[in-house]
């Protein structure tokens, strides 16, 4: 990614609300013995989707690819609170965020949905930025070292038994 392609990045990573929402996830994460929706997981995701990217041809803006692994699970914390799908939830946080960035509505529209549909097993294939976001969020998951495997709810086929980029 050249240095100017990541201006944007950066403002949403200092963004107030993002900040505030990244901060809410790990308040109510603090105990939680499960994967976690921090910073770490969020870069994992990116740098993961843009290896896929290049890999595997999905000819895919990086930027874009960032932008969504970064808001993706920023609703995390209300989903403890409300139940409601998370997915959901950041899809609806993201676009303010964009906006303020500097981000267009169609690179918003693009994003966004990509975060909307990051649960949804239909998207895996598609050879798109939601598929993208799905396969990178689901790899990121280190299920091959991880205590909780045993307890964890992820349907075994989901799991991640051995470690791929
Ligand atoms: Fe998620
Ligand atoms: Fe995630």
């Amino acid at each position: 990614m050249e240095q100017k392609k990541t201006e944007r990045i950066n403002r949403i990573l200092t963004h107030p609300s993002y900040k505030a929402y990244v901060f809410q996830n790990a308040e109510k994460e603090r105990d939680r013995v499960f994967c976690h929706h921090d910073m770490g997981h969020f870069l994992d995701v990116a740098r993961l989707a843009v290896i896929l990217n290049l890999t595997e041809g999905y000819g895919q803006d990086a930027e874009l690819i960032y932008a969504a692994a970064l808001l993706h699970d920023v609703g995390r914390h209300i989903q403890y609170e409300t139940g409601e799908d998370h997915a959901l939830v950041s899809a609806r946080m993201a676009p303010a965020i964009l906006k303020d960035c500097g981000f267009s509505q169609e690179e918003s529209e693009q994003i966004v949905s990509a975060i909307a549909t990051h649960r949804q097993v239909e998207v895996r294939d598609r050879k798109d930025l939601n598929g993208l976001l799905y396969r990178a969020d689901k790899l990121s998951r280190p299920c091959y070292c991880c205590k909780q495997e045993g307890a964890c709810n992820w349907k075994g086929d989901k799991k991640n038994r051995q470690l791929i980029w």
